[in-house]
């Protein structure tokens, strides 16, 4: 089965061919970041505007580099949800044209259930596992009982990891998306020098929240609450300190879920899951209770849409073919029934 595969959830456009399972024949990811950029984040009516520029080329040269053309593809998956309203509905127009035009099958693909598979792009997934989705827009925290049933163990109350790495480097003076920013500029720097509350306060019961993290780190910078001001040749030791204990959080969560369901896998996906600091913190802290961890390489972990088209065609072979009138979401389902 061959899938053509299109995201436009975010900020990037993208369209990917895949031989189902693991071939991929092509993927393009056209990156919106560089547009905003100068506005600190994504602005929801340039990202739209931009699919509307790069989506269909994007498609024109994922099947150019995979030598198809679209009389060969046996299957149209394309995300719509969650994400900015604009950016999806580009994307499911244009999946839905494609599919009209061409008389293919279209399936709708929750973004969310495209990271929680890419890791099996790679390597055949194990289950039951545990896997956290980290991204600008989610911290989620789930449970997989096979590729297309996930119970939602953990969430973020508030911002997710990614927008919390994004504000914090903004209190540092450090460029979008502050995720590789504060990655770049931790480098060499004390992680201990600051003790910052964890993002799992007792309160929430396993849930996640950013928000006294974030603070803490504007007390450092600016010297109230009873901190000291942060020398400014110090930020760097406040850049890994805040790292390392988003990398402590979201690992505490991780291991304790995959003890508590007795779930000897872990995976991570979504845009943070690319932080060096977690992925490293997480595979020690899991091998020493005998718990494997598995990510899927970079290129995987961020917004792709070669995870749309594997969860496209999972999707398919359970016979879940969408009608054209099937509209677009910025909430996900996934997790919050038995079986999205
Ligand atoms: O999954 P993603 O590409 O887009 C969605 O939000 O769906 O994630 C983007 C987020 C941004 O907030 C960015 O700062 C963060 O992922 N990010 C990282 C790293 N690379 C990207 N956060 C921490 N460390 C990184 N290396
Ligand atoms: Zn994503």
């Amino acid at each position: 089965m061959i899938v053509l595969g299109l995201e436009s959830t975010c900020d990037e456009s993208a369209a990917a061919v895949l031989r189902h399972p693991r071939e991929v024949l092509s993927s393009v990811v056209k990156s919106q970041i560089d547009e905003h950029t100068r506005f600190g984040g994504v602005v929801p009516e340039i990202a739209s505007r931009l699919h509307l520029n790069y989506l269909s080329s994007c498609v024109h040269e994922a099947l150019e580099r995979a030598e198809l053309s679209l009389a060969d593809i046996d299957v149209i998956a394309v995300s719509n949800r969650p994400g900015l309203q604009g950016g999806l509905l580009v994307g499911t127009t244009l999946a839905k044209t494609l599919s009209y035009l061409c008389d293919k099958p279209l399936v709708m693909v929750d973004h969310l259930l495209g990271h929680l598979v890419a890791p099996d792009l790679e390597e055949e997934m194990v289950y039951p596992c545990v896997a956290g989705i980290f991204s600008g827009a989610h911290s989620n925290v789930y449970l997989g009982k096979d590729p297309l049933s996930w119970e939602m163990l953990a969430r973020s109350r508030d911002d997710a990891p990614g927008e919390a790495f994004d504000k914090t480097a903004k209190l540092l003076g450090l460029s979008y998306p502050g995720g590789p920013s504060i990655q770049k500029n931790a480098e060499g720097a004390d992680e201990k020098a600051y003790q910052l509350p964890l993002p799992l306060p007792k309160s929430l019961e396993g849930d996640f929240s950013f928000s006294g993290l974030k603070t803490a780190v504007l007390y450092h910078i600016r010297g109230t609450n009873g901190k000291e001001a942060c020398p400014e040749d110090k930020w760097p030791d406040l850049a890994a300190s805040f790292q390392f204990t988003v990398a402590k959080g979201l690992t505490k969560s991780l291991v304790k879920e995959a003890k508590a369901n007795k779930v000897k896998h872990i995976y991570i996906g979504g845009g943070v899951a690319a932080n060096s600091r977690l992925r490293e913190y997480l595979k020690s802290e899991a091998k020493k209770v005998g718990i494997g961890v598995s990510y899927p390489p970079i290129r995987l972990c961020v917004d792709n849409a070669t995870m749309i088209a594997r969860a496209g065609a999972l999707l398919f072979q359970e016979g879940k073919v969408s009608s054209l009138s099937e509209s677009v979401s910025s909430r996900s389902e996934m997790g919050l029934s038995p079986s999205a």
